[in-house]
Order: structure tokens, then sequence, then C-alpha cells
């Protein structure tokens, strides 16, 4: 369990986080979702203990994490946005030197290193120099080298930025198996769509504070309820206004029936209830509700430049 209690950062020009709290449980798939600046590395290095906070405490487990407190990082690994690798030696020779910072057994980390380098399809290119690695080739190679220790948090900030459409679903599958193996991940992002397919619950969060946060679902049900839904008339909905109606207010404009949700409106009950009546949903036309959407609605600006 991580338990974030009002934490607050301040750097000398900017307050990077303003009491900040969260938990997060065993298990949990978490994302932090933002945009630039909004101060995601910033709690990224304070749960690993990289930083100290100004004011509040984290603690994961029992142990409260302080840049002193060596013992709480064994079991965190952190996967860094900005690419941590040499260059100039094979992918092979970064994970044993990596490896070599943990103290793991000899036999133990030669068997991880290729595990790991099969598991993100690297283990061909293992003799090869990074340099001649592409973008996401790197970004595969950055994410095991965190986790060499197998710790049972891992922070992962931005792991696919930059990356072709291959290298990331190959960071997602390991991510995900990871997941499965009972890993808990704390991931950032400024896509939501990453969030949207990865994530079991998801904060986001904006200028050092956090918004909002919930499930997926719990994230769109706040935002649901401002979208009109839009029935098209013709055979299978024109006599349905009373139907409609049990869902929210009606407005009969010339073409179509606008739906305007009521408080305790659920997208799946009223789709099962017009589809029970006959009604064909290829005349119900609705913005499909995304974070982007409830971003926009919370803040007034996109989640991206
Ligand atoms: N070491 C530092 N010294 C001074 N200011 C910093 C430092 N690190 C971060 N900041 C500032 O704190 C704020 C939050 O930065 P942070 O890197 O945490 O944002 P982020 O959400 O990770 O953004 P991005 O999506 O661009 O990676 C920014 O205004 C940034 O300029
Ligand atoms: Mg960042």
């Amino acid at each position: 369990m991580i338990r974030i209690n009002d934490v607050t950062k301040k750097f000398p020009t900017v307050t990077a986080l303003q009491n900040i709290s969260l938990t997060v449980a065993d298990g949990e798939f978490f994302g932090l979702l933002g945009p630039n600046g909004a101060g995601k590395s910033t709690l990224m290095n304070l749960l690993i203990g990289y930083l100290d906070p100004d004011g509040g405490e984290i603690t994961v487990g029992d142990d409260k994490v302080t840049r002193d407190n060596l013992e709480a990082r064994k079991n965190i690994g952190l996967v860094p946005q900005s690419l941590a690798l040499y260059d100039d030696i094979s992918a092979q020779e970064n994970l044993e030197i990596f490896g070599s910072f943990y103290h793991i057994e000899k036999r133990t980390l030669r068997h991880r290193i290729e595990e790991r380098l099969r598991a993100v399809e690297l283990y061909d290119r293992r003799k090869d120099r990074v340099s001649t690695f592409s973008g996401g080739m790197k970004r595969r190679l950055n994410l095991i080298a965190s986790l060499l220790h197998d710790p049972s948090l891992l922070l992962c900030d931005e792991p696919t930025v930059g990356v072709d459409p291959q290298s990331r679903n190959a960071i997602f599958d390991y991510l995900e198996m990871l997941n499965c193996a009972g890993k808990t991940i704390v991931y950032t992002t400024h896509y939501m769509e990453e969030a949207e397919r990865l994530c079991t619950r998801i904060a986001i969060i904006d200028s050092g504070t956090i918004i909002t946060e919930g499930t997926l679902d719990d994230l769109l049900a706040k935002l649901s309820y401002e979208e009109s839904i839009s029935i098209i008339k013709n055979s299978s909905t024109i006599g349905k206004l009373e139907l409609f109606r049990q869902f929210g207010t009606v407005i009969d404009d010339d073409d179509r029936f606008e739906l305007k949700p009521n408080g305790t409106f659920r997208l799946s009950s009223f789709f099962k209830s017009v589809e029970e009546q006959g009604v064909s949903t290829r005349f119900i036309e609705m913005s499909k509700p995304t974070l982007e959407a409830l971003f926009l609605n919370l803040t007034g600006r996109s989640l991206r430049d």
C-alpha cells in the first residue's frame, strides 16, 4: 500500500506539488494522467525517495520513504522518463552494470537478464551497442534495466514516449504481465488512451494538484451526465418518446430527439432498455465520453497542446 499524505514539493521558482493525498493498494495498476509540468515526475521522484517532500509524508508498506531510507528503496523500481543507459556498450553489458548496483547473485542476474531481454523482444540484439538502437528499443531496455532487482512496486514515468506501436505494445504486454503476477504499478502518461487501456484506477493531476481520481468508469460517469444523446427520428424511435423520458429531459427537435440524461442515468441500462423496446442503436448518436473530454471539462484546457 502506498500512502501519500498531504505532500507538498517546492522548487525555488515553482510549487511542483501542493497538498497531494493519494493511496494506491497493492496490486493496482494506477495511472497518473496529466499535461506537461503537472508534477508527475516530481511525484515519482518522491515515491522512490530521490527527493524529500517539503511537507507531508509518503509511506510504502511499513516504510516511510525519504532520501535517507535506502531500505525502502530496495523494493521500488523507477523507470525514468529520461533514458538512463550507456550508449557505447551493448544492451547485455548495460544490464550487467545495472544488475551490479543491486548486488544480485551472479547466476540469478544472468537468468533474469536473458528472460527480460526475451520478454521485451531484445534478445537477438543483446550484443549490439545501445547507440545503434531505435528510440523504442532504448525505451524497452530502459524499462527492464530499472527492474532487475524484482521490486514489488514499479514506477513507470512515461515509458512509451516517442515509441513506435510495436514497442509500445511490447511495453504494455510486459507491464500487464507483471501486474498480473502481483506487482503494483504506478504509471504516468499524458496519453489518455494509455490510461484508459491499462489502469485500474486513475488520478488526473494538473498544476501540482489532483483534480479528480477514480476508476475509469467513475471518471467517465462524472462526464456523461453533461453529454446529450441524439436519437434520430425514424420508425423505430418515433413512438418511443415516453421511453426516452424515463432517462432524462427530451427535447423534440426537427429530425431528432435530444436527450439530456438525468442524475441516475446509466449508459448500459439505457441501451439495454431501448434495445428491448425495439429501438435500433444505429439511430442513437452520442459523443463517446473520454478522459480527454473530462480534462477539458475540469480545466478548460486540453491534455496536450
Ligand atoms: N529539479 C527541478 N528544479 C526546479 N524545478 C523543477 C525541477 N523538477 C521539476 N521542476 C518544475 O516542477 C514542475 C513539475 O515538473 P514535473 O517534471 O514534475 O512535471 P511532469 O508532469 O513530469 O511534466 P512532463 O509531462 O513534461 O514530464 C515544473 O514546473 C518543473 O519546471
Ligand atoms: Mg515528467
